[in-house]
C-alpha cells in the first residue's frame, strides 16, 4: 500500500512522521519489528498495510508480519478466541467489557517476554485497535505498559456526502467529487482508499455516497449505474465502513417507468422490493437508504397525502429482509410558506412533522435530526426533537462542511460547538439525558442510533480546502467514536499527527483552533440570530439576503430592536417544545443563555446585556473585536513559521489573510446595517457612534 500522493497536507494527521530521538526509536523497534497476525480477512489485509506502512515511515525499519515470532518482544493482533497465547492472558471481565467494534490494548509480562496484545471480537474492532497504537507511536507515548480498553459510544458513525455524479458537491469547499466525474467513477481509486484509511482511523463506519438531493443521474444508482457502487463498495468495506445511497422518493417515476411513487400503492412496494433484491445481490453487506422527503423540492409521502411514517416504513419493509436500515431525515419544512408569510416558525417544522408519529416507525428506520431546529447555522440551541422522541431511532447530523461557518476560508474549528450540542442536557428521561446519551442508543436499548456528518472533503490535494479544515473532520470522527472527549485532547492529538509535537506550536495552534468559532461568530451573526448571509450561495454578509427570508422574518429586526420572539407567552411557542427545566430557561429573558439570546426574544437595542452594555453597543463592538482576534489568529501563525513546512506554512497564511478581509467586510455592513436602522429613529443609539 503506498498512498496515493507523499505531499505533506495529502497525508493529513496519517504522515507518520519519522521520529528523530534515537533511544525512543530503539525502544519502539524493539516491540514494532515483530509483528505476529495469523488471520485473514480483507479487513486484516488493510490492518497489515497500515502497521507495515506506518512502521517504515515512523521508525525507518521494514517489520516482519509473520503468524509466528521467536523474538521475546513483539506485538500480536489477533481476535478473541483466534490465538492461543492472546487468550490465555485475557481475563473474563475483560472478554466481557469488550463490544462488538470495542478492542483492548495491552503489554504483557510473561516470563522472558514482553509484548503487546491488540485484541477485540470484530475484524473492525482491530482496525481501530491498530489505528490506536499507530497514534500512541505518533504522540511518542511510551509502550512499556499500555492499558486501553475502549468501546465506541455510537452505533453507527457515518458521513455523509453531498456528491453528485458530475463531479460538483453541494455545499463543497474543497474542489470537485474524489468519486464521481462526468456521471462516471474517478480514475484515481487509490484516493478513495486513502480516505477510508483517514475515515476508519478515526473510527467511522458508514458512508453515503450521494447528495441527499437526488437528481435523474444519481437516481441511476440503483439501478444501471450500480456498478459505481459496487467498486466503492469494494473499497469502503476493507475498511470497515458500510456503503448508503441517497434515494429519491420518486423513484418509482423517474427510474421505474411508474406513474405514481404512493407509499400505500400496492405496485410501488413491489417495485422497491425488487430494487432492494437488486441492490443486495451486487452488494450483499450494503448499508441502506437515506432519504430526504418533502423538503427544499425534494418530493414525498405529502404529495399522496401520506404521512412521513407511511413514506419510511414502505422503504423499511423493503430492505428489512435484507438487514438494511432507512435513515430518513428530520430536515422537512416548508420553504416556500416561510418565504410567504411572516407567521411561521420554521424552527417548529421538524418537532411538528414527527412528534405525532413517534412509535409509528419501523425498528429498522433512524430519523435524522439536524443538530439545531434550523439549518446549521454558526449557532442554534439544540433541536428540541432530542428530548421530544421517546420511541424512535435516531442519529444526530452534524454539518462539517463548512456552509455558514466560513466555507473553508475562514478558520472555524467546529469541534467545540459540536461539544456543546453533544453535551446538552435534553432532560427526556430527567435529568442527565444528554444529546450524546441519546444518540448512544443506550437509553432505548438499541443500536439503531448514532450520528452523522456531511463531508468537507473534495479533490483538493489537502482534501479541505484550508488546511486547517482537516481538523474538523479528525474531530468528528473522533466525536462519533467518543463524544465525552474533551475538545482539547481531541484538538492536541490532531496537531500531534498532523504537524508533530514541537511544544510553540501546540500552544499557538491549539489556541488558535479553539477559539476560531466564536472568533467567527463575533464578527458575522450576533447572539444566535443566524442567516444574514447573501442568497444561495450563503457567503458573504447581507442581513436581509438569506433567500426564504423576504419579510426579515428569520431575524425580525425593526428600528427598536432584533431578534425573533419564540416565548410561549408573546411568540411563536417554540421554547415549549423543550422539556423542564430548558423551557423555563428559555422563556425567560434574565434567565436565556446570552449566546441565543436573539434566537429566542426580540430585545430592543437599548437591552442592557450582562456585562453592562447595551444590545447595539455589544454588536457593534464585537464585529471590531472579531476582526482585531483574527490579526492575532494570523500573528499566531506567523510565529509558527519554519516549525511548519512552508507549504502548508503558506496555503495557511493566505487564507487567515483572506479570512481578514471577509471579517472586516462583516463587520462593515452588520454595523452600518445597525447604525442605519437606528440612527433614524432612536437618539440614545445615536450615541455610540462619534
Ligand atoms: C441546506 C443547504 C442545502 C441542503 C440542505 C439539506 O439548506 O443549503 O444545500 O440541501 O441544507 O440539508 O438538505
Amino acid at each position: 500500500m503506498k498512498p496515493f500522493s507523499n505531499e505533506i497536507d495529502y497525508q493529513c494527521w496519517l504522515n507518520y512522521e519519522h521520529i528523530k530521538d534515537q533511544s525512543l526509536l530503539n525502544e519502539y523497534a524493539k516491540y514494532l519489528k515483530n509483528i505476529v497476525i495469523n488471520e485473514n480477512s480483507y479487513i486484516i489485509d488493510s490492518i497489515k498495510d497500515e502497521i507495515y506502512y506506518s512502521i517504515n515511515k515512523i521508525l525507518g525499519i521494514s517489520p516482519l508480519i509473520n503468524n509466528y515470532t521467536n523474538s521475546n518482544k513483539f506485538i500480536t493482533i489477533s481476535k478473541i478466541g483466534k490465538n492461543n497465547l492472546v487468550d490465555s492472558f485475557l481475563k473474563d471481565e475483560e472478554i466481557i467489557a469488550i463490544d462488538e467494534e470495542g478492542f483492548l490494548i495491552k503489554t504483557v509480562n510473561s516470563h522472558d517476554k514482553k509484548f503487546i496484545i491488540v485484541t477485540s471480537k470484530s475484524d473492525n474492532g482491530l482496525l481501530y485497535g491498530t489505528f490506536y497504537l499507530i497514534r500512541t507511536l505518533q504522540e511518542k507515548k511510551l509502550l512499556d505498559d499500555l492499558y486501553v480498553l475502549e468501546n465506541p459510544k455510537t452505533p453507527l458513525r457515518m458521513i455523509n456526502h453531498w456528491d453528485n455524479l458530475n463531479g460538483n458537491i453541494e455545499r463543497g469547499y474543497a474542489g470537485k467529487s474524489i468519486f464521481y466525474r462526468n456521471y462516471e467513477l474517478v480514475d484515481n481509486l487509490d484516493r478513495i482508499r486513502d480516505y477510508a484509511r483517514l475515515l476508519s482511523s478515526v473510527g467511522i463506519n458508514a458512508i453515503s455516497l450521494n447528495n441527499v438531493n437526488v437528481g435523474k443521474e444519481e437516481a441511476r444508482l440503483i439501478d444501471d449505474k450500480i456498478y459505481i457502487v459496487e467498486t466503492l463498495y469494494e473499497i469502503f468495506k476493507r475498511y470497515g465502513i458500510k456503503v448508503f445511497l441517497s434515494v429519491n422518493f420518486a423513484s418509482p417515476i423517474m427510474i421505474g417507468g411508474l406513474k405514481t411513487a404512493d407509499p400505500l400503492n400496492k405496485e410501488v412496494n413491489e417495485w422497491w422490493k425488487k430494487r432492494a433484491n437488486f441492490i443486495y445481490d451486487h452488494i450483499p453487506e450494503f448499508g441502506g437508504f437515506l432519504v430526504k422527503a418533502d423538503s427544499e423540492d425534494q418530493p414525498g409521502p405529502y404529495s399522496y397525502n401520506r404521512n412521513h411514517a407511511d413514506g419510511a416504513n414502505m422503504l423499511a419493509e423493503a430492505l428489512a429482509p435484507h438487514n438494511g436500515l432507512i435513515i430518513w431525515r428530520a430536515f422537512v419544512y416548508n420553504c416556500y410558506q416561510d418565504w410567504r408569510d411572516q407567521n411561521t416558525d420554521r424552527a417548529k417544522a421538524a418537532y411538528e412533522t414527527f412528534i405525532p408519529l413517534d412509535g409509528q416507525f419501523l425498528d429498522n428506520v433512524i430519523i435524522q435530526i439536524k443538530n439545531g431546529p434550523m439549518d446549521f447555522q454558526v449557532r442554534e440551541p439544540v433541536n428540541p426533537l432530542f428530548g421530544g422522541l421517546k420511541k424512535t431511532n435516531q442519529i444526530l447530523e452534524l454539518q462539517i462542511t463548512q456552509e455558514y461557518t466560513g466555507q473553508q476560508k475562514h478558520l472555524c474549528y467546529l469541534v467545540p460547538q459540536w461539544k456543546e450540542v453533544l453535551d446538552f442536557d435534553t432532560y427526556l428521561f430527567g435529568e442527565g439525558t444528554s444529546v450524546s446519551e441519546i444518540i448512544s442508543g443506550v437509553p432505548f436499548n438499541s443500536k439503531k442510533f448514532g450520528i452523522a456528518g456531511v463531508s468537507n472533503v473534495g479533490d483538493d490535494t489537502n482534501w479541505t480546502g484550508h488546511t486547517l479544515a482537516q481538523a474538523n473532520l479528525y474531530g468528528y470522527g473522533r466525536l462519533t467514536w467518543n463524544p465525552e472527549l474533551k475538545s482539547s485532547q481531541i484538538t492536541d492529538e490532531w496537531i500531534k499527527c498532523t504537524f508533530g509535537n514541537n511544544s510553540k506550536l501546540l500552544e499557538n495552534l491549539s489556541n488558535m483552533l479553539q477559539n476560531s468559532w466564536t472568533i467567527y461568530e463575533k464578527y458575522t451573526s450576533p447572539l444566535g440570530i443566524g442567516w444574514m448571509v447573501n442568497p444561495g450561495h450563503h457567503y458573504g454578509p447581507n442581513v436581509d439576503g438569506y433567500e426564504y427570508s423576504r419579510w426579515g422574518t428569520y431575524h425580525r429586526a425593526n428600528h427598536f430592536g432584533i431578534g425573533v420572539d419564540r416565548t410561549l407567552k408573546s411568540g411563536t411557542g417554540f421554547t415549549r417544545l423543550y422539556q423542564q427545566p430548558n423551557f423555563e430557561m428559555f422563556e425567560h429573558l434574565e434567565s436565556c443563555p446570552e449566546e441565543l439570546l436573539l434566537f429566542f426574544h426580540h430585545v430592543s437595542y437599548i437591552y442592557k446585556l450582562k456585562n453592562n452594555k447595551t444590545l447595539i453597543q455589544h454588536i457593534y463592538d464585537t464585529h471590531f473585536e472579531g476582526v482585531e482576534d483574527v490579526q492575532e489568529l494570523i500573528n499566531q501563525w506567523i510565529e509558527l513559521e519554519g516549525l511548519i513546512d512552508n507549504k502548508r506554512y503558506q496555503d495557511v497564511l493566505s487564507r487567515l489573510l483572506e479570512q481578514k478581509e471577509h471579517a472586516k467586510e462583516w463587520r462593515d455592513v452588520i454595523n452600518t446595517y445597525f447604525y442605519r436602522k437606528t440612527m433614524i429613529y432612536d437618539e440614545k443609539c445615536r450615541k455610540i457612534y462619534p
